[in-house]
């Protein structure tokens, strides 16, 4: 649980995550023009509302698969220390993958996902991620796709939570933590 309280303050709105959804999947279908089949790896648990919607504007022959890294835990800072807690049921090897992130923050997990999944040999790997909080980079890595970039905010919804909570709203909001009780 949160130890202090917080408000949420939007940030994104719904109809504007699903309108970049929609141009990011036209650029998905071109990039992969030609691929029999794109495999589509959500790194849960944040991605799991963006690759819903995301895959469902992409029209190809699609395969979604999923796997799982630390995370925060309950703390607003990245642990740095990148562990996979759940693989992908199937092989890429030789094939065209897609990896779909929520955020990339310092960037130590894309970093160590995609060395993971660049040495199973895929066809290709190409990367996408909702959000990128460019200012907080450790690392020197980018997604081929960003949906918004963002300041150094913690946030909450579309999937992305904050110890577990707030994943179930429709739109992207930043913490702000207060003294008051919100309610
Ligand atoms: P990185 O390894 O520091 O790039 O962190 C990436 C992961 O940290 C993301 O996939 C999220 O799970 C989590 N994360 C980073 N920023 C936030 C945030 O603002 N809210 C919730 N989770 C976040």
């Amino acid at each position: 649980m949160p130890h202090r309280p917080y408000v949420i303050d939007k940030l994104i709105s719904a109809k504007t995550i699903a309108a970049r959804i929609e141009d990011l999947a036209r650029e998905i279908e071109t990039s992969y023009a030609g691929c029999e089949r794109l495999i589509v790896v959500g790194l849960l648990r944040g991605s799991f509302v963006f690759i819903a919607d995301l895959v469902r504007e992409i029209d190809m022959n699609i395969e979604v698969d999923f796997l799982e890294a630390s995370s925060y835990g309950d703390s607003t800072e990245s642990s740095k220390e990148v562990r996979i807690l759940k693989d992908l049921r199937g092989k890429i090897g030789g094939k065209d993958v897609l990896l779909v992130e929520d955020i990339v923050d310092t960037g130590f997990t894309l970093k160590h996902v995609t060395a993971l999944l660049e040495s199973r040999k895929p066809r290709q790997l190409k990367t996408i991620a909702l959000l990128d909080k460019p200012s907080r980079r450790e690392v020197d890595i980018k997604a081929n796709w960003t949906g918004f970039e963002i300041p150094d905010e913690f946030v909450v919804g579309y999937g992305i939570d904050f110890a577990q909570r707030n994943r179930n709203l429709p739109f992207i909001g930043k913490v702000r933590f207060t003294d008051e009780d919100p309610c």
